[in-house]
C-alpha cells in the first residue's frame, strides 16, 4: 500500500476533488425521485399544470448538474489512473533495471513482462473504477436510505430482507473465486512463456519443420488458460443475474405491501413511486460496491505480483566497503581462491574449490565439455553472481570490494548469448562505450574483423539492425560483439565462446588483433577450438565444476586427460 500511495500522492488534489464532485452528484441524484413524488402527489393527481412545469424544471437543473459533475469526476479518474498506470510501470521497470541475474532467474523474463503490462493495466483500471464508484457507492446507499425511512419506516424493511441476501451471495462467490483469479495471471505468465520462446526460434522451428507441434503446444496452453478463465468467469457472471433477481423481488415487495397501504390511505401514490426509486438506488449502490469489492480482488492478485517485485531488492549491490572506498582496477590481475558456486534455486554445487591465479595481460583459455562450469566461472569476475564460498579477486581485492559500477566498465564481456539491439551498426557499437569516436569504432571493428563485412554494406556503420540484429549472420553478430566490448577498453576481457560461428581463418585474424590491441588486458577466451587453446599462454581445463588442469599448453598435454582428448579429437579435422 505504502509503494502505491507514494505514486498516488502526486495526484492528492484529484484524488480530493473526486469525492466532493461524486457527492454533488449523488446529492443530484437522489433529489430526483422525491421531486418525482411531488409532481404525481401535487401535479398529476390535482392536475395542477404549473406545479409539473416548475418542479420539471428544478429536476432539469439538478439532472444538468450531476451530468456535470459526473462527467468532471470521469475525466478527473480517467487522467490520475493513467498517469498512475504510467507510473506504475516507470517504477517497475526501473527496479527490474537494478535486478541481478540471479533476480531475474528468480521471476524470468515472461513473469516481468506480464507484471509490466497486464498487472500493471489491471492496477489501473482499479484506480479508475475506485475513483468513480467506491465513494459514490456508500454515498448514495446512505442517501437513499434515509429518504427512504423518512417516507416509510415499516416498508423499509423489505431492504432488511434483501440487503443481507445479497451481501452473503457476494461474499460467497468471491470465496470461491479468489484462488482462480490466482491462477488465471499464473497461466498468462505460462502462456506468454511459450509465445516468447517461439516468436524468439521462430527460424528453428521452422527448419526443423516443428510448427505443427510448436502449434499444438500453444495450443494446449492457450487451453489450459481458457479453461481456468471460464471457471473464474462462471463464478463471476451470475454475480449481476443474482442480484438483478433480488432487485426484482424487492420491488414486486414494496408493490405489494405498499399498494396495500396506498389503498388504506396511509401511503400517497407519489410516495410509493419515489420509494421504489429510492429502493432501486439503495441496491444499485449495494450491487457497484460487489462489483467494487470484486475488482478489488482481482486486482489485489496483480497487486501481489507487483509489489513482489518492487519489495525486491537487487541481490546483487555495492557493499559498504565499496562504497566507503572508490578503487579502481589498475592491472587486471584475476585470483580465485577456494570457490565454491551455486546458483539460487540448484541444489547442486556448480563449481567447486576453485583456485587459481592469472598475471596482468595473460591470455587464459577455459576449456571443458558443456555443463562443466565455464559460463558460471567467467559470471563470478565481473559479479553477475556472488561466490557461494571462498573468494574472487582483482589485483589482491575481493571483487566485492570494488563498486559494481567500476567493475563492470574494467571488464569487458562477450556473453554466449550475446545479444544486439535494433538500431544502426554504430549506435550497437557505441552502446559500449558513448564516447567513443569514430575512428576508435572502426578500429574495434577492424581488431573484430567486422570492419569489412560493415562496409560491404550498402550504408556501412549506418546498417539498420532489425530487433535482435535478425539481418546479420551469427558469425558476424558475434564480432559487432567482441567489437562492442573493445571499445570499453577494458583491462580485463571475457569472451565466451564468442568466436563459434566465425570461421578458424577469421577467428585466427581476430586472435591476432587482440594480442596486438590487448597488450596489457587480461583475456579469458572461452573455447572449443584446439588451436585457440594453443595459442593462449595457459589453458585452465574444467570437469564437472573442478579444476583438472591449469598450466601452459604443451605441459598439459602430458599432465590433463580431458585436454589430451579434445587434443586428439580436433588433430584430424585441424
Ligand atoms: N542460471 C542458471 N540457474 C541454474 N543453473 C544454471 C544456470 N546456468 C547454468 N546452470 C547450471 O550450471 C551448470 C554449469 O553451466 P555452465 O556454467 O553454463 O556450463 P558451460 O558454460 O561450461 O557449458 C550446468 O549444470 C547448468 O545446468
Ligand atoms: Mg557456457
Amino acid at each position: 500500500m505504502r509503494q502505491y500511495w507514494q505514486i498516488l500522492k502526486k495526484y492528492r488534489w484529484s484524488l480530493l476533488a473526486s469525492p466532493l464532485l461524486i457527492a454533488i452528484a449523488v446529492f443530484c441524484e437522489t433529489m430526483m425521485p422525491m421531486y418525482m413524488s411531488r409532481i404525481v402527489d401535487d401535479g398529476v393527481m390535482p392536475r395542477d399544470l404549473s406545479v409539473i412545469t416548475a418542479t420539471g424544471l428544478q429536476m432539469l437543473l439538478f439532472a444538468v448538474i450531476q451530468l456535470a459533475t459526473s462527467v468532471a469526476n470521469a475525466y478527473i479518474s480517467a487522467r490520475t489512473s493513467t498517469r498512475f498506470g504510467t507510473d506504475l510501470r516507470a517504477r517497475l521497470f526501473d527496479r527490474i533495471e537494478s535486478f541481478a541475474f540471479p533476480d531475474i532467474d528468480k521471476f524470468s523474463s515472461e513473469s516481468l513482462l506480464t507484471r509490466l503490462t497486464g498487472d500493471v493495466t489491471r492496477m489501473q483500471q482499479t484506480v479508475f473504477m475506485s475513483m468513480r464508484i467506491m465513494l459514490r457507492a456508500p454515498m448514495l446507499f446512505l442517501m437513499a436510505l434515509v429518504f427512504i425511512l423518512m417516507i416509510d419506516s415499516k416498508l423499509a424493511l423489505v431492504l432488511a430482507a434483501a440487503i443481507p441476501l445479497m451481501v452473503i451471495i457476494v461474499w460467497v462467490i468471491l470465496r470461491k473465486g479468489l484462488p482462480y483469479f490466482l491462477k488465471v495471471q499464473r497461466r498468462i505468465d505460462r502462456l506468454n512463456g511459450v509465445v516468447r520462446e517461439n516468436l524468439l526460434n521462430i527460424r528453428l522451428v521452422k527448419s526443423f519443420v516443428r510448427e505443427d507441434f510448436e502449434s499444438q503446444k500453444f495450443k494446449r496452453t492457450s487451453r489450459d488458460l481458457q479453461e481456468t478463465s471460464i471457471r473464474a468467469a462462471n463464478i463471476v457472471v451470475s454475480l449481476a443475474p443474482l442480484m438483478g433477481f433480488i432487485l426484482n423481488v424487492s420491488v414486486v415487495a414494496v408493490l405489494w405491501f405498499g399498494g396495500g397501504r396506498v389503498m388504506e390511505g396511509t401511503l400517497s401514490v407519489g410516495q410509493l413511486i419515489s420509494f421504489l426509486n429510492y429502493l432501486m438506488q439503495t441496491l444499485m449502490a449495494v450491487m457497484m460496491f460487489s462489483m467494487v469489492v470484486m475488482n478489488f480482488a482481482r486486482a489485489s492478485a496483480s497487486s501481489e505480483r507487483i509489489l513482489e517485485v518492487l519489495t525486491t531488492d537487487p541481490s546483487l549491490v555495492d557493499t559498504p566497503q565499496a562504497l566507503a572506498n572508490d578503487y579502481s582496477v589498475t592491472r587486471g590481475e584475476v585470483e580465485f581462491r577456494g570457490v565454491d558456486f551455486r546458483y539460487g534455486g540448484g541444489e547442486n554445487d556448480v563449481l567447486s574449490e576453485i583456485s587459481f591465479k592469472v598475471r596482468q595481460g595473460e591470455t587464459i583459455a577455459v576449456v571443458g565439455a558443456t555443463g562443466s562450469g565455464k559460463t558460471s566461472l567467467i559470471g563470478l569476475i565481473p559479479r553477475l553472481y556472488d561466490v557461494t564460498a571462498g573468494e574472487v579477486m582483482i589485483d589482491g581485492r575481493d571483487v566485492r570490494d570494488y563498486r559494481l559500477g567500476e567493475l563492470r566498465l574494467s571488464i569487458g564481456v562477450v556473453l554466449q548469448k550475446n545479444e544486439l539491439f535494433s538500431g544502426t551498426i554504430l549506435e550497437n557499437l557505441r552502446w559500449g562505450n558513448p564516447k567513443a569516436t569514430l575512428e576508435e569504432v572502426e578500429d574495434a571493428a577492424r581488431t573484430a574483423q567486422a570492419h569489412d563485412f560493415v562496409m560491404s554494406f550498402e550504408k556501412g556503420y549506418d546498417t539498420v539492425l532489425g530487433r535482435g540484429g535478425v539481418n546479420v549472420s551469427g558469425g558476424q553478430k558475434q564480432r559487432l560483439c567482441i567489437a562492442r566490448a573493445l571499445l570499453r577498453k577494458p583491462r580485463i576481457l571475457i569472451l565466451d565462446d564468442s568466436t563459434s560461428a566465425v570461421d578458424s581463418t577469421t577467428e585466427l585474424k581476430i586472435r591476432l588483433g587482440l594480442r596486438r590491441v590487448l597488450a596489457g588486458t587480461t583475456v579469458f577466451i572461452i573455447t572449443q577450438r584446439i588451436h585457440t587453446m594453443q595459442s593462449a599462454d595457459r589453458v585452465l581445463v574444467l570437469e564437472d565444476g573442478r579444476i583438472d588442469g591449469f598450466d601452459v599448453p604443451a605441459e598439459l598435454l602430458k599432465t590433463s586427460k580431458v585436454y589430451k582428448e579434445i587434443y586428439d579429437s580436433q588433430q584430424f579435422k585441424g
